[in-house]
């Protein structure tokens, strides 16, 4: 019998070695963290050379870093794992607006706006016009007053104010719906646009064959006091984008009509108490 150790067993003595902390939940997080990677160092059969160039690939990856740019997020975002966050961090009930992903062009401290306001600082030329409006409602369709929409979006651009190192902000505010649940907000048509790409995230899309596009959406976070806030965006239906999101956020109740310069949606929240 051979008496050498087995991959099993190296698993089991580099997952042990975890058991001494005195914070279970990371154990909990580190022993799954080997478990998986070992089995998919195992699963491809990872040559040396493979594991350098993936060490090379994570190092480039931080280099990109700094306080505007988070490469390591956009590699979350790009191979579908800050979707998975959101799907398993809401706990709103079936019924309920769904979730997609944060992104990294919200900012904290939008302007207030009244109700009909405009988020458009400044116009361009080659911006169409865009009422949006609906409803905050409960899962029983009572409507909610005084809830807040935070609202931001690229101009026909395609770009965000931040990426313009805009000091002024533009195509952002926050807005609180009427005591009928209502709200109105004008605002212009978003555009397909494309995920920073110079960065090793792109040379790892490129490689893969696979595009750098979002299809044309608009974010915003609904909150009300005793709701579960929810994070997400509307896509507009005339994108081409729709089935091949650079990021894996569409999904198909929060597709909508941007035609003709209006766009309607009720958004649903779900109650914090059980
Ligand atoms: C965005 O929609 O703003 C976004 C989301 C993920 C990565 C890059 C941009
Ligand atoms: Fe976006």
């Amino acid at each position: 019998m051979s008496s050498r150790i087995t991959p099993a067993e190296h698993l089991e003595e580099v997952q042990n070695s975890f058991d001494n902390s005195i914070n279970p939940r990371l154990v909990e997080v580190m022993r799954a963290a080997v478990k998986h990677l070992h089995a998919f160092t195992a699963e491809v059969g990872l040559t040396h050379k493979e594991w350098f160039a993936g060490i090379d690939f994570l190092t480039q990856t931080g280099k990109m870093c700094d306080e505007v740019r988070q490469e390591f997020i956009l590699l979350s975002d790009t191979l579908g794992v800050s979707m998975l966050l959101e799907m398993i961090n809401y706990s709103a009930s079936e019924g309920a607006t769904e979730p997609t992903v944060f992104g990294p062009f919200h900012v904290d401290g939008s302007p207030h706006r009244k109700d009909g306001g405009s988020i458009v600082d400044q116009m361009l030329p080659t911006d169409s016009p865009l009422v949006f409006s609906g409803t905050v409602c409960d899962l029983d369709g009572n409507p909610i007053a005084g809830a807040s929409l935070d609202v931001w979006q690229v101009q026909s651009n395609g770009l965000y104010d931040v990426q313009q190192g805009a000091s002024q902000r533009n195509l952002r505010g926050i807005f609180k719906t009427n005591a009928d649940g209502t709200f109105t907000i004008n605002t212009v048509q978003p555009i397909d646009y494309t995920i920073p790409d110079d960065g090793p995230v792109g040379k790892m899309l490129r490689a893969s064959g696979r595009h750098q596009w979002r299809p044309a959406h608009i974010h915003m976070v609904v909150a009300a006091d005793g709701f579960i806030p929810v994070t997400t965006h509307l896509f507009d239906q005339a994108s081409k984008y729709l089935k091949s999101d650079a990021v894996f956020g569409v999904r198909d109740s929060l597709i909508v009509d941007m035609s003709n310069g209006h766009c309607k949606y009720d958004f649903v929240l779900d109650s914090t108490s059980e």
